[in-house]
């Protein structure tokens, strides 16, 4: 069996859009795409009259580079929530396959799959008191019980912040091998030292490793995801994308903001983040009104206080705008806060210190 029989079987030969752009032909007049022949005068020398390509070769070559991996084993998407979509609709056979998740979690999985009609299979995390904890065994039966097709393994995961090890990852993989595909969410990898599962990729053809540009290399509007796995993915990914999903003004902003130095930059400030992360969460534990706070190995901290209006509102009140995770039926109690600048930090913490 090939993973290629776990995608959507109405899907496998899809061969996608046949876009202007993807039509392997040259000349240096270019009247097949209903383009304007001009630009404007705010073009800026990027040719925006023109579509640019499906996928943006000088682009895809530096963030292979970037992460070690084969040109062909990546694709870049508006974000990294377009690939979970994108994998939920490849996978999921609307009303009869489904995904599984472990809440407390990021919320675009569900998302994702009502839209795809997937069923939503869960599996909390196991609340540690310090550390928030994954749990394998059970997240194991549940796969060997239910029709799934994605396992979203969030590493480091938000909001909780634990980190899912490689070991793990790779009992994942074996047991679920012609079963189910084992996407591992790395939005926050940067703050972390666990090493990433790109690593897996040659050994596992069921693994997907999604990255993104939005958190420590500072590009959110840029809107760039990454996923990453074995070619015959890459390409059933591609075939249902929409034709031309990464802007040319992205792929500039992209390229320039993944120079050498913005690289360097971006490692120094990742240190930053997870130098001030234990700060906060020092001074946050000896914080009375702070009941708890978990470990992270992202670039936030996720709190439960005696009352977590109060804590909001009196953020709210200096300015400082926190996340509310009190809708979460096992967070009723709970606030995310992002780790931003030293000085940022010291206004959250005089404002929670004022409690
Ligand atoms: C775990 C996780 N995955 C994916 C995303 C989406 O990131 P992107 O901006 O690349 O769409 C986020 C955004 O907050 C996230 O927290």
């Amino acid at each position: 069996m090939s993973v290629l029989d776990l995608v959507r079987e109405d899907l496998r030969e899809f061969a996608g859009y046949a876009s202007a752009r993807r039509a392997n032909v040259t000349g240096n007049i270019w009247l097949n795409a209903n383009e304007s022949p001009w630009t404007n005068d705010a073009d800026k020398g990027m040719n925006l009259n023109r579509y640019p390509e499906p996928q943006p070769q000088q682009l895809v070559k530096r963030l292979a580079a970037l992460y070690g991996v084969g040109s062909a084993s990546l694709m870049i998407t508006r974000g990294s929530d377009e690939g979970i979509d994108l994998l939920t609709r490849a996978f999921c056979k609307a009303g009869q396959d489904g995904v599984l998740i472990a809440p407390p979690t990021f919320g675009m999985y569900a998302v994702c799959a009502r839209v795809q009609n997937a069923m939503v299979f869960e599996v909390p995390l196991i609340d540690g008191e310090t550390q928030w904890q994954f749990d394998l065994p059970a997240v194991l039966e549940k796969i060997r019980q239910e029709p799934i097709k994605l396992v979203f393994v969030c590493t480091p995961a938000n909001p909780t912040g634990q980190s899912v090890s490689l070991d793990e990852i790779r009992a994942l993989a074996k047991a679920s091998t012609d079963k189910a595909i084992i996407v591992v969410d790395e939005a926050y990898a940067e703050f972390n030292e666990t090493p990433s599962a790109t690593s897996l990729l040659g050994e596992f053809e069921n693994i997907v490793v999604l990255r993104t540009l939005s958190k420590a290399y500072a590009m959110a509007a840029a809107r760039v995801g990454i996923v990453m796995a074995q070619e015959n993915i890459i390409r059933v990914l591609r075939n249902i994308c929409a034709p031309y999903p990464v802007p040319t003004p992205c792929v500039v902003q992209a390229l320039a903001g993944l120079d050498d130095g913005n690289i360097e930059l971006a490692k120094r400030r990742a240190a930053i983040s997870v130098s001030e992360r234990s700060r906060v969460y020092k001074k946050l534990q000896d914080m009375k009104s702070v009941k708890n706070v978990y470990a992270s190995q992202g670039n936030y901290l996720l709190a439960r206080f005696d009352d977590a209006e109060k804590a909001f509102q009196s953020c709210l009140s200096a300015g400082v705008v926190i996340r509310d995770m009190r809708a979460n039926p096992v967070l009723q109690d709970a606030l995310r806060i992002s780790i931003g600048t030293p000085e940022e930090n010291d206004a959250l913490l005089t404002a929670l210190g004022s409690l």
